[in-house]
């Protein structure tokens, strides 16, 4: 039987960084590729969801977090600090406690979905609210690592770009080539640039492990379509949001910390980055939970609320193969699909102890 050993262990001769590091896993990646037959009929496109919402901490982070951790082991670090919307946090909270280090999270004021938080406070994080936006945290967090003996695991560590670009990996080995259009949500702008180099390293001849020259594995790379919110769109608009707002708390992010990383993987794929509007995320998360079965938090839905948006603007190409990539699971912030499409609030129908109630309840007698 094979069994699936975690993205170091499964792409290792394609991350010379974690030549000769120990091993910090919770055996994340290979997550499904699922084809979409409802976003594929609507759109005119081959539409697939990579739901990245299903790694061991239920977010794509965890790619990221068994490099990071495990170079923070090599390096012989103790602690590792993150600033976080949510994920990251618990995402190296349960890396950090694999590892036998201790955690500090920095998350901004409010905002910060309870599933989330529950994970980091689980594993043994110590937590710190931060008065002030994910941006602010983050710059706290890079001072803090400069001048303490605390590892940074935010994406602006090199190890966390490394980690996410198997994800790019797992998509060519599913599909045997790149996708025509690959779209994603973008926050901090470490997940787009990611799975950049992930396709560009695969439709190339590479130096891996020990100097070994790799053949391409694709022949081709996607454009790459981004997706920031509306109210958090600072590459779009081209200058930092200094107050980023949006219910897709995972992306409320001002001023990427890979911004410059970002905009070269759109330019040089051919791609664009766009942005969506609250109520577009939340149709795109209606959309796919009820026609796909696919249940994310609204950060993610930011790509399909994405697709949806381009597929209205005329753009794109009938029979493209499409991937989209949802980052995090549903049930991290499940309080959205308790909504109605107008806004109001989804109660359960109530009914006494007996059958016919029920039946009644459900239209199938009288
Ligand atoms: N989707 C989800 C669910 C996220 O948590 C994030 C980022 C993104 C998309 C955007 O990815 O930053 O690489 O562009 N969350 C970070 C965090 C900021 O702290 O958990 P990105």
């Amino acid at each position: 039987a094979h069994l699936w050993r975690g993205v170091i262990r499964e792409y290792a001769e394609r991350l010379p960084m974690l030549a000769g590091a120990p091993v910090v896993t919770l055996q994340e990646g290979g997550t499904p590729l699922i084809p979409c037959e409802g976003l594929s009929e609507l759109t005119g496109a081959n539409v697939l969801v990579k739901f990245e919402g299903l790694n061991p901490t239920a977010s794509f982070k965890d790619r990221g977090m068994t490099t990071a951790m495990s170079m923070a082991k090599k390096h012989g670090a103790k602690a590792v600090i993150c600033a976080s919307t949510g994920n990251t946090s618990a995402s190296a909270a349960a890396y950090a406690t694999k590892a036998g280090m201790t955690c500090a999270v920095l998350v901004p004021d409010g905002k910060i979905s309870m599933g989330k938080l529950s994970q980091a406070v689980a594993h043994g994080a110590t937590l710190i609210q931060v008065e002030g936006n994910f941006d602010d945290c983050l710059t706290v967090a890079r001072k803090l690592a400069e001048a303490y003996p605390v590892e940074l695991v935010n994406s602006v560590n090199p190890a966390r770009i490394e980690g996410q670009k198997t994800a790019a990996f797992e998509v060519v080995d599913a599909l045997g080539d790149a996708p025509d259009i690959h779209i994603l949500p973008v926050g901090n702008a470490g997940n787009i640039t990611a799975y950049w180099r992930g396709y560009t390293e695969y439709a190339s001849v590479t130096t891996g492990v020990a100097g070994v020259e790799l053949p391409a594995v694709a022949t081709r790379t996607p454009q790459m379509w981004g997706y920031q919110a509306a109210g958090s769109a600072p590459i779009v608009l081209g200058h930092p949001v200094d107050d980023p707002e949006t219910i897709a708390t995972a992306i409320r992010i001002g001023n990427p910390a890979s911004w410059a990383q970002a905009e070269a993987a759109r330019d040089e794929s051919g791609g664009h980055i766009d942005s969506v509007t609250d109520e577009e995320i939340l149709e795109g998360h209606r959309v796919l939970s009820s026609t796909e079965g696919i249940f994310v938090e609204p950060g993610s839905a930011a790509s399909i609320a994405g697709l949806l948006k381009a597929h209205r603007a005329g753009i794109v190409p009938r029979d493209a193969t499409i991937v989209c990539t949802v980052t995090g699971h549903g049930l991290k912030d499940p309080q959205w699909a308790l909504r109605t499409a107008d806004g109001g609030d989804v109660t359960p129908v109530r009914v006494p102890v007996d059958a016919f109630s029920v039946a009644v309840a459900l239209g199938l007698d009288g």
